[in-house]
């Protein structure tokens, strides 16, 4: 839906840039034209800039209306007689390296795993990425010829976009990061297969499977039975399945993921697996339950590793977490109440998008199903000045290049877009300041194209082919 006349003059230049000018449209537009046009963005730009405004999209967290939904777990633990596990386990007391067997079947419920596969670890899934990459350097994972860091050259596969703080992990111990694009229904599963094939630096794998960060998708069962059937050239090759947003549905429609360990075990592949999942986005963040999923003999190694790191995680948190909420049945209920808190930012952010956008077609975004961000694409070339010019207009946004490795995307385009903090009220101007921005930047590229100037090439880094 158009909304004034600057919005028609847009899309006459959109058409015209395209080659195809709307039927008895004005004169073709010239670089006057799209300044005149810009001009008028630019004023109603600037009435923001002056409102001083403070928003923020950057941060995927929960809203503090989400917490005070887990407040009653604070309370589950007040009477000092009952403190035991259902093994019988003190937990005020050390012990039980790898968790209480509650917290083990409560978490392993809900990845559909058996408790006897679980290690519960302490608040952080991504500390436990952090801690099993760090070991593998050190020392390597079960059946590893050598320590990683022995090796001359380590890469890791990251499906773009994708979650920074796995980029940063790689790239804090020096593992070269290789992209694989992402299709609709997961990463580009030919490159994988063939990749992992011939190359056998090739050590891991990020996975989001589900509600991926940023993208949203879900991976279909097809790419799922692929990866559980992967035959990589380094034995040692493990697939980091980050489930992040596994039971984070934003509708009443359940969005099946098909269960990688499971599936890889029919394949007698299972220790290629590592599952990652916690309750940062069910209860607290930073103060909820870190959990992986492994083969036997990753649980083995692994705990003969941790053994002499720790005596035994936050025990009490692990038993407040299973009293409050008894089952994989109460996680979802809980979840429900999430989702309707959360569900009318992201129609907010979404009919904005719609509204400001759609209509001209120099953006494309997720509508997702679950999780916590939307992924826009601006035209190449425009995300880093969209990014900046939120940032002048009170706007906070994740840094463009974020959802790359090294924080380069090649066609500078991907935004994510985080709903989930502000309230109704801070989102919408959130969202029109957003769209007014790629506006102004979409039209300072095409002065640009139409003045023939040429836009700064982008760093070059490798998108594997
Ligand atoms: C994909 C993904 N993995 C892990 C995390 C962090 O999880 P945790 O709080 O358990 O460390 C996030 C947080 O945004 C995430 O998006």
């Amino acid at each position: 839906m158009m909304q004034n006349t600057k919005d028609i003059a847009m899309l006459l230049a959109i058409n015209h840039m395209a080659g195809s000018p709307s039927e008895g449209a004005v004169s073709p537009m010239t670089t006057e034209g799209l300044s005149a046009l810009k001009d008028c963005y630019m004023k109603e730009y600037e009435s923001y800039k002056c409102k001083n405004l403070k928003l923020d999209m950057s941060r995927g967290k929960p809203g503090p209306d989400q917490l005070v939904l887990s407040a009653p777990m604070l309370d589950v633990l007040s009477s000092q007689s009952d403190l035991a596990a259902s093994d019988g386990t003190d937990c005020r007391n050390y012990g039980c390296l790898d968790g209480i067997p509650d917290a083990k079947q409560l978490m392993g419920s809900l990845l559909g795993l058996p408790a006897e596969n679980m290690i519960v670890g302490g608040n952080s899934s991504l500390n436990m990425m952090y801690d099993t990459i760090a070991r593998a350097m050190l020392h390597g994972v079960y059946g590893s010829p050598k320590p990683w860091c022995r090796l001359e050259k380590i890469k890791f596969l990251c499906p773009v976009p994708g979650y920074d703080r796995h980029f940063a992990i790689c790239q804090h111990f020096g593992i070269e990061m290789v992209c694989v694009p992402m299709n609709e229904d997961g990463p580009d599963m030919d490159l994988v297969e063939r990749l992992v094939r011939e190359d056998d630096s090739i050590k891991g794998i990020w996975c989001v499977p589900k509600f991926s960060n940023p993208s949203g998708l879900t991976y279909s069962d097809e790419v799922v039975r692929r990866f559980a059937n992967l035959s990589p050239k380094a034995p040692d090759f493990r697939i980091f399945w980050d489930d992040a947003y596994f039971v984070h549905e934003l509708t009443e429609e359940k969005v099946p993921l098909l269960n990688l360990f499971l599936e890889a075990k029919k394949n007698g592949k299972e220790d290629m697996v590592f599952v990652f999942c916690s309750t940062s986005k069910i209860s607290y963040p930073g103060s909820g339950l870190a959990a992986m999923g492994a083969s036997f003999h990753n649980i083995q190694n692994i705990k003969m590793q941790m053994t002499v790191q720790t005596i035994g995680n936050d025990k009490m948190n692990q038993l407040r977490h299973v009293r409050f909420f008894r089952d994989k049945e109460g996680v979802l209920a809980h979840m429900k109440k999430h989702a309707q808190l959360i569900r009318p930012k992201f129609q907010l952010v979404e009919q904005i998008l719609e509204r400001e956008l759609g209509f001209c077609g120099i953006a494309d975004w997720s509508n997702p199903k679950g999780g916590y961000f939307i992924s826009l694409n601006t035209q190449p070339g425009c995300a880093k000045r969209v990014i900046s010019l939120c940032r002048e207009a009170g706007v906070a946004m994740t840094p463009a290049g974020a959802t790359y490795p090294y924080g380069m995307d090649p066609s500078d385009s991907n935004i994510r877009i985080a709903p989930t903090y502000p309230t109704l009220e801070e989102l919408k101007p959130a969202a029109e300041i957003f769209c007014l921005c790629i506006k102004i930047a979409t039209i300072e590229k095409m002065i640009a194209q139409a003045s023939g100037q040429k836009t700064a090439p982008q760093k070059a880094y490798a998108i594997a082919q």
